[in-house]
C-alpha cells in the first residue's frame, strides 16, 4: 500500500481533499493533517512515500516543513501544492520540494502526478538506487561552465543567448532551469522545452540568484568523478546526441515544439550516468570495468551491478522533477525503444537513434561496443528505410 501525506491548514480544503481521493483508498493509505510539526510528528512514527504540502501555512510553513522532511527522509517525496507564487520562495524551495502545483489544483490533475511519481518509482526495481535519485536535489556543473556563466552575469548587459546558450552546454544546470520554470507554480499553461525561453521567462535576475545558489547548482568535485569518466566527455555527447536528435526529427518534419524536445532529450538522454558516477563511484568503475573485460554493453552491465540502468535512473530523476513527460520517456527509453510507450516515430526514436549514430562518429568509448541501432524496431514502424538518409542528413554535410 502507498503511504501519503497531505499537509494543508485550511481544514475546509484539507476535508474537500479527502473526499476527492475517496476512491483511491483501496491503492493509497492517505493522512490529513493541518500542522507542520504534528505532520514531522506523525512521519517519524509513519514513514510515508510521499508528502503533499501547502505553503503558507500559520507555524512552521510548508518550505521550512519539506526543508525538515528532506534532511529527515530524504527518500520521501515532496510536492508543493500552493496559491503563492513568490519568486524567492520558489527559489528556496527548488532545493527542497520535487514538484509544485499550483492552486487552485483540480483533483485530476494533483491524482496524476501523484500516479506518476508512484509509476515511476515502480519501474525502478532496486530500492537503493531510488533512494538515492530521490535524495538528489542538484546535479553537478562542469566548473569551466560555471565560470564563462559568472562571466557573462558580470557585464553590464547580459544577454539572454549568450547565457542561454551557456546553460544549454550544461545538463545539471539545464535539470534545474527546466524543473523551475516547468512548476505548475508559476501557473503557467505550457510547459518549457528550450532553455533561452525559460531564462527569458524567469529573467536575469533569477537565474543570476540560482546559478549562484551553490545549494542548487552543487560544484563539480573531482575527486568525485571515476576514473576514466569525465564530466566535459559525457557533456559533449550528450551536447551531440541533442544536435543529431533535432537533426532527425526536422528530417521526419517534425513541429518545432517536437525539434526542441528531441535535442532537450538528446541532451539529457545520459544523465542518469552523472547520477550513478557522482554517488556511487567505486560502483561506477566496476561497471564501466566489467564491460570493457567481457566486452558487454554498459547497460548489460549496469544491470548486472544495479538490476536496472543508467536510462531508467535518469528518466526517474527527471520525472521527479517534474520535467516534460515525453522527455521522461525518451530518457528512460532511449536503449530499448521498442518498450517505449510512444507509438510510430517518437522523440524516444530521434535520441535512440542520435546516440547510435554519435557513438559511431566519435567512438567515445573505442574499447566499449557501442549501442547500435535496433533495426528491428525501426522495421515494425516501417521507418527501417529512413536511416540511410537520417545519417547522411546528421553526419554528412546534408545539414
Ligand atoms: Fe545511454
Ligand atoms: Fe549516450
Amino acid at each position: 500500500m502507498k503511504k501519503l501525506l497531505f499537509v494543508d491548514d485550511d481544514t475546509k480544503l484539507l476535508n474537500g481533499m479527502e473526499r476527492q481521493f475517496h476512491a483511491m483508498r483501496g491503492e493509497w493509505q492517505m493522512k490529513f493533517m493541518d500542522q507542520g510539526p504534528a505532520a514531522l510528528e506523525f512521519m517519524a512514527a509513519n514513514p510515508v512515500d510521499i508528502i503533499v504540502t501547502d505553503l503558507r501555512m500559520s507555524g512552521m510553513n510548508g518550505a521550512q516543513l519539506l526543508e525538515n522532511v528532506r534532511d529527515r527522509h530524504p527518500d520521501t517525496v515532496r510536492l508543493v501544492l500552493s496559491g503563492q507564487t513568490d519568486m524567492e520562495i520558489s527559489l528556496k524551495l527548488a532545493g527542497s520540494a520535487h514538484q509544485f502545483l499550483a492552486k487552485p489544483c483540480n483533483p485530476d490533475e494533483l491524482r496524476d502526478a501523484i500516479k506518476r511519481a508512484f509509476a515511476m518509482r515502480d519501474l525502478l526495481s532496486n530500492d537503493n538506487i531510488k533512494r538515492l535519485a530521490t535524495r538528489m536535489t542538484s546535479l553537478p556543473s562542469l566548473p569551466s561552465l560555471q565560470n564563462q556563466l559568472a562571466e557573462e552575469m558580470g557585464v553590464e548587459n547580459p544577454s539572454i543567448e549568450r547565457v542561454s546558450e551557456i546553460i544549454s552546454r550544461d545538463i545539471g544546470m539545464t535539470t534545474k532551469i527546466l524543473q523551475l520554470v516547468n512548476s505548475a507554480f508559476f501557473g503557467l499553461p505550457q510547459t518549457f522545452s528550450r532553455i533561452d525561453e525559460a531564462v527569458q521567462y524567469l529573467g536575469l535576475g533569477t537565474v543570476r540568484a540560482l546559478a549562484l545558489s551553490l545549494q542548487i547548482f552543487s560544484q563539480y568535485n573531482q575527486k568525485t568523478m571515476i576514473h576514466g569518466f569525465s564530466l566535459d566527455e559525457l557533456a559533449s555527447h550528450c551536447w551531440q546526441v541533442g544536435v543529431i536528435a533535432k537533426k532527425i526529427a526536422q528530417a521526419e518534419h517534425g513541429s518545432p515544439k517536437l525539434n526542441d524536445q528531441c535535442f532537450l532529450s538528446g541532451l539529457l538522454h545520459d544523465i542518469g550516468h552523472l547520477i550513478i558516477a557522482f554517488n556511487l563511484p567505486e560502483q561506477s568503475i566496476l561497471v564501466f570495468e566489467r564491460a570493457r573485460k567481457e566486452r558487454m554493453t554498459i547497460c548489460e552491465s549496469e544491470r548486472i551491478e544495479f538490476g536496472t540502468t543508467h536510462a531508467e535512473i535518469g528518466g526517474y530523476l527527471l520525472a521527479l522533477w517534474g520535467l516534460p513527460t515525453p522527455v521522461v520517456e525518451a530518457v528512460s527509453f532511449h536503449h530499448r525503444p521498442a518498450d517505449c510507450f510512444s507509438q510510430g516515430f517518437s522523440i524516444c526514436i530521434a535520441v535512440h537513434v542520435a546516440n547510435a549514430f554519435a557513438h559511431d562518429s566519435i567512438e567515445l568509448r573505442q574499447d566499449w561496443p557501442g549501442h547500435g541501432v535496433d533495426e528491428e524496431c525501426l522495421k515494425k514502424i516501417g521507418i527501417d528505410n529512413r536511416l540511410d538518409f537520417w545519417r547522411n542528413r546528421c553526419l554528412g554535410n546534408g545539414g
